[in-house]
């Protein structure tokens, strides 16, 4: 039988100024570090993108580095079509520098009103293009209204699931070894996966979508 293909992003974007200036957020990328090696586990053919982060390549089949929401839409819709589950943990930045100069601006020429401009939304660009019999799962990281927020995510996106994250408390989320995860499932609630490290949290996840989603492809 053909293996199913898994594609994981991950990490940060950067959206850079000039050569050194940039725009980005705390994402380590260790969520979805640890997503790609589980699903290879699962003997799923995984590939992840990843943001810039200090992690080393994952152990699955293939690590590919970005470093802009641009980069990481490109590789993206390359890869979705050939694409049976897409886990989209990426913390793409919002935003990004209308202008980008290739060398460093001196001190006193920075514009200190720079015009910013929305990033492409990757995965709702991929969720428009989806075939049926694919899986998307989409992450929410929040500080406030979690659930709330998540499942506006998983109608506005189409997705399959959304897995929403409790950014609030300190410890937890971002750059942590640990989260606090709860899936919002389409027309069927919540399952809360509890508190934990992310990496026993990104084998729960994977064994959920295996077990919910995978067995009835
Ligand atoms: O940014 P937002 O909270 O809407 O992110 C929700 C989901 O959409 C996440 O899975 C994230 O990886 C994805 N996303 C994306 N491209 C963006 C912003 C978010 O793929 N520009």
């Amino acid at each position: 039988m053909k293996k199913l293909r898994c594609l994981v992003t991950a990490g940060p974007t950067r959206e850079y100024f000039d050569s050194v200036r940039f725009i980005s957020n705390p994402s380590s990328g260790k969520m979805g570090w640890h997503i790609a090696n589980a699903a290879e586990r699962a003997g799923w053919e995984t590939t992840l993108v990843l943001g810039p982060s200090g992690l080393p390549d994952a152990s699955c089949s293939r690590t590919v580095r970005v470093v802009s929401a641009q980069d990481m839409l490109e590789e993206c819709l390359g890869l979705f079509c050939d694409t049976d589950i897409l886990i989209m943990s990426a913390a793409v930045s919002d935003v990004r520098p209308k202008v980008r100069v290739g060398q460093k601006v001196k001190k006193a020429d920075i514009d200190l009103n720079p015009q910013l401009e929305r990033t492409p939304d990757i995965l709702a660009t991929l969720s428009q293009m989806r075939r049926a019999g694919q899986i998307l799962v989409g992450f929410a990281a929040e500080t406030h209204n979690v659930l709330e927020y998540a499942a506006g995510k998983l109608e506005q996106k189409n997705l399959d699931c959304v897995v929403a994250n409790d950014v609030s408390a300190a410890g937890l989320g971002f750059a942590s070894d640990y989260n606090r995860v709860c899936l919002v499932l389409r027309g069927a609630g919540t399952v809360d996966l509890g508190n934990g490290p992310k990496e026993i949290l990104a084998e729960k996840l994977v064994g959920f979508i295996a077990e919910r989603f995978v067995k009835n492809l």
